[in-house]
């Protein structure tokens, strides 16, 4: 029989923990047994809501600020998981930015943040939890990708480069360190309610939800359901895919 709490003696870092998809995940990763670094930037708040949540649950958590650009607020954030639980078995890189415009009008600023928030904190964030993860010879690398990723978005240059690179991460990462047990994975969600989808009027959301096969918008526990299955040891001979949560929107 299949264990009810699979994770249970593993630790997890979910970045951007306290926005709607992280803290899904964070939740279910908890549920499942593991100790949760529920990893935030902007507000501690709500980062401790997630943690608040996990104990109620009966798990374990603590809140860790870091600024995923920053190598060395990286490698604290790691050092401080560490302290807290000994180390790391699974690492959600969900944190993530948008700032939209058509390429005609698209700063360089706005260019360079959404590369730098999105792929260079996943790179910073993958490189250090590898370390940790090669000498275990067990690891679960998850990435949230977008279906942005695959197919682009008008207005969404800077955010589709990122996501698509994040891909390509996965890929190389996954062929690097599948020998020592070490899978690397990205989930690339369709419109899931929460944070800029949620904000969308009741027209625009009408009119995504008419272009999805299942004929409704996704909820974050939908993206936080495979992230679960795919920390779990089952799913320790998938490597280096792309997985789409997407309502059969990109079929
Ligand atoms: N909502 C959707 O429909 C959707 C679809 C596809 C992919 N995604 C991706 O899912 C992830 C979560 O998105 P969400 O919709 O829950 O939004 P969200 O804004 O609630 O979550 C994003 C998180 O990233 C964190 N973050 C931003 N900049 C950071 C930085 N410099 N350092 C550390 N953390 C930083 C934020 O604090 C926040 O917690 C993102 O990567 C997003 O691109 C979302």
């Amino acid at each position: 029989m299949t264990s009810q709490r699979p994770l249970e003696g593993k630790v997890a870092l979910v970045t951007g923990a306290s926005g709607g998809i992280g803290g899904a995940i964070a939740l279910k990763l908890a549920s499942q047994g593991a100790s949760i670094g529920v990893h935030y930037n902007a507000t501690k708040s709500n980062a401790e809501k997630i943690c608040e949540g996990v104990r109620v649950a009966g798990g374990s958590a603590i809140s860790i600020h870091a600024d995923v650009t920053d190598v060395s607020q990286v490698n604290c954030m790691f050092d401080d998981l560490g302290s807290e639980y000994g180390s790391v078995d699974i690492l959600v890189n969900n944190a993530g930015i948008n700032k939209d415009g058509l390429l005609i009008r698209m700063s360089d600023s706005d260019w360079d943040e959404v590369i730098r928030v999105n792929l260079k904190g996943a790179f910073l964030c993958s490189r250090a939890a590898a370390k940790v993860m090669l000498k275990k010879r067990w690891g679960r690398i998850i990435t949230i990708s977008s279906i942005v990723g695959l197919v682009g978005n008008f207005g969404q240059a800077n955010y589709a480069a990122s996501k698509a690179g994040l891909i390509g991460l996965t890929k190389s990462l996954a062929r690097e360190l599948a020998s020592r047990n070490v899978t690397v994975n990205a989930l690339t969600p369709g419109f899931i309610e929460v944070g800029m989808v949620k904000s969308m009027t009741k027209e625009m959301k009408d009119m995504v939800t008419a272009r999805i096969p299942m004929g409704r918008l996704g909820s974050p526990e939908d993206v936080a359901a495979l992230a679960g299955f795919l920390a779990s040891e089952e799913a320790g001979y998938i490597t280096g895919q792309a997985f789409s949560v997407d309502g059969g929107l990109v079929l």
